[in-house]
């Protein structure tokens, strides 16, 4: 199956003052499928909003191209962009000083649908996004949460195939973040809708995406299912609880055994190992053994998203000191 979106070898040029280039974008690929959720994952500065703005049509890239639904964002924009909605950081798609209802009739208008024909589907977003009680609120009287909220609704009353999402969590509170992310499962399950997502946030990737693109300072580090990304790292942790803190020798000899040893800041004798391979634990409890440490519990823990990416952002930045 052909993807809905193909973003290949894209480069983001930006020109600076005295004519210096700066690249923000380098050579990223990849390609979202039809219906799923597809997270661009990297930390501030790596390049995920320039990529977002290039894809909608916004900004113009240097090199590279971008295909949505086959057609290239260079040539034809204008028939890429019947199938793309976007909501950019800042929610600048709504008018603050206009109400929900209008604000979502407004941006059916100016797409050419009249209200009559698309009152149904306000209707069921009101009631899908819960703002039916908000309706007839003044945007800007709204919680950031609930603008957000508005936004996306937006985005979706004109009823395009692909929706592109910067950051749509950042600066939510945990219940506001969570119901959003349930709205977004939502919509591309049951409306079968494509989101492209941008987060810094691997909760979210994590709870949401099928497949993500991690970048970096403009450049590709990763490009896979999440569950691959999990496995693939294969990294060995374990919560270590021992009945007192280790002596300095001692962590020192695990240390040498493993790839990292952390103590808990708040808690005695609590400490978080991660090692190369598993047999290493063997290691780490023959020095424990002999040493009589005396050990509470040992427990495996899951592979958490949110420490493959740090560690995949580190080595990136080790690489670039040792050149
Ligand atoms: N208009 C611009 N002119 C020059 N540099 C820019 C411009 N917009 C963004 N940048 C730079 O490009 C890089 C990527 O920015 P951005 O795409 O906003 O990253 P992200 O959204 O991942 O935080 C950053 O280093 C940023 O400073
Ligand atoms: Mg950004």
């Amino acid at each position: 199956m052909e993807p809905i979106l193909k973003v290949d070898q894209l480069k983001k040029i930006y020109s600076l003052k005295g004519k210096k280039e700066f690249i923000a974008v380098d050579d990223v690929s990849f390609s979202v499928n039809r219906g799923e959720i597809f997270g661009l994952l990297g930390p501030n500065g790596a390049g995920k909003t320039s990529t977002i703005k290039c894809i909608c049509g916004l900004l113009k890239y240097e090199g590279g191209e971008i295909l949505v639904k086959g057609h290239s964002m260079k040539k034809e924009r204008s028939k890429g962009l019947r199938h793309i909605s976007a909501v950019l950081e800042g929610n600048r798609n709504i008018y603050w000083r206009m109400t929900v209802r209008e604000n979502l009739e407004f941006f059916t208008g100016i797409n050419g649908l009249s209200p009559a024909k698309t009152r149904g589907r306000l209707e069921g977003l009101l009631e899908q996004f819960q703002l039916v009680e908000q309706r007839d609120t003044v945007v800007n009287n709204l919680s950031r949460g609930m603008k957000q909220k508005v936004a996306i609704a937006i985005s979706l009353i004109t009823d395009k195939d692909i929706i592109l999402l910067d950051e749509p969590t950042l600066g939510l509170d945990v219940g506001m973040s969570q119901e959003l992310r349930y709205l977004l499962k939502t919509i591309a399950k049951e409306e079968g809708k494509t989101i492209l997502l941008s987060t810094h946030d691997m909760k979210v990737v994590e709870e949401t995406c099928n497949r993500l693109i991690i970048i970096n300072k403009g450049k590709r580090i990763v490009h896979d299912t999440v569950e691959n990304v999990i496995k693939l790292t294969n990294q060995e942790n374990y919560l270590l609880k021992l009945k007192d803190s280790l002596e300095r020798n001692l962590y020192e000899q695990i240390k040498a055994k493993s790839k990292n040893i952390k103590s808990s800041n708040d808690r005695r004798g609590i400490y978080e190992l991660s090692l190369f391979h598993p047999n290493d634990l063997y290691h780490v409890m023959e020095i424990l053994k002999s040493n009589n440490v005396e050990l509470v519990s040992i427990d495996r823990i899951n592979n958490r998203l949110e420490d493959i990416f740090i560690d995949l952002v580190k080595e990136v930045k080790d690489d670039e000191i040792s050149v």
